[in-house]
C-alpha cells in the first residue's frame, strides 16, 4: 500500500538569483526539498553543491533530500550533513554494492536511499532495499530538468511497490523527472509515495496554484 502522498520541489530549474524567495513561496505546500547535486561526470551537467545546500538550510526548515548525481557520492556525505542535509540518495549505477555507503550515511546521522536510472532494472536494488529509507525511480535520464516523463518506468514503480509491500519494508518510493499533475497521477496509481517536481512547479506562472494542483492530482480516492 502506498503511503500518504508527499510533494517535493527540485530547485534545479529555479532562478538561482532568487532561490530563497522562490523556495519560501512554495515551502508551505511542500513536504520536503529535493537537491540535485551534479558533477559534470556521472551526468553531463553541473548544477550546485554544498554551499547552496548550506545557504538554503539557513532560510528553510524543510527536510532536505540530496540526490547525488556524482561519480564519488560517499565523499560528499560528511559535507552534506554539515551543510544541513537530511538524506542522501546515491545511484546504484555508480555504487553496485551500497552496503558500506548506507552504513556510512547512517553513522553520520543521514537517512539513505538508492536511485535507479530509467534503463536500470529493479533487480539491481532489490537486495539492498532493506538498507534504504527511500528508493528513487528516475523517470528521465538524469542531468537536466524539463525533460519529458518516460512512462516506461511505471512498471518498475509497480514492481518496487509489490516488493516493498510483500517484504513489509518502510522504504518510500520517490519518482523524479517530468512530473506534472498528469504524470504524477499515473505514478501514484503505479504505487509511488513521493513526487519530485522541478520545472512544473518552480517555473510555473503561479507556483502556489501549481503546488495545489499537484497535491490534488496525487490525492487518493
Ligand atoms: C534530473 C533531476 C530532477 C529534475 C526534475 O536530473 O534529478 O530532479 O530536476 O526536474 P523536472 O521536474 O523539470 O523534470
Ligand atoms: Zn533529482
Amino acid at each position: 500500500m502506498a503511503r500518504p502522498a508527499r510533494l517535493a520541489a527540485s530547485v534545479l530549474n529555479a532562478d538561482f538569483a532568487r532561490l530563497g524567495e522562490d523556495v519560501a513561496r512554495v515551502e508551505p505546500y511542500l513536504d520536503f526539498l529535493h537537491m540535485d547535486v551534479m558533477d559534470g561526470h556521472f551526468v553531463p551537467n553541473l548544477s550546485f553543491g554544498i554551499p547552496v545546500i548550506a545557504s538554503l538550510r539557513r532560510v528553510s526548515s524543510l527536510y532536505f533530500d540530496c540526490h547525488l548525481m556524482v561519480t564519488n557520492p560517499t565523499s560528499l556525505f560528511g559535507p552534506v550533513k554539515e551543510a544541513g542535509g537530511d538524506m542522501v540518495t546515491i545511484h546504484i549505477e555508480v555504487w553496485p554494492d551500497p552496503t558500506g555507503a548506507a552504513a556510512h550515511a547512517r553513522s553520520l546521522g543521514l537517512d539513505f536511499g538508492l536511485v535507479l536510472n530509467p534503463p536500470t532494472p529493479f533487480g539491481a536494488v532489490a537486495p539492498f532495499l532493506h538498507l534504504c529509507d527511500r528508493l528513487l525511480v528516475m523517470s528521465v535520464n538524469p542531468g537536466f530538468g524539463a525533460q519529458a516523463f518516460m512512462s516506461g518506468v511505471l512498471d518498475k514503480v509497480a514492481e518496487a511497490r509489490k516488493f516493498i509491500d510483500s517484504a513489509a519494508l518502510p522504504t518510500d518510493i520517490e519518482i523524479d523527472g517530468g512530473i506534472t499533475p498528469e504524470t504524477a497521477r499515473l505514478a501514484r496509481r503505479a504505487g509511488a509515495d513521493s513526487f519530485v517536481v522541478g520545472s512544473a512547479l518552480m517555473r510555473a506562472p503561479d507556483p502556489v496554484k501549481a503546488a495545489q494542483d499537484l497535491r490534488a492530482a496525487v490525492k487518493d480516492g
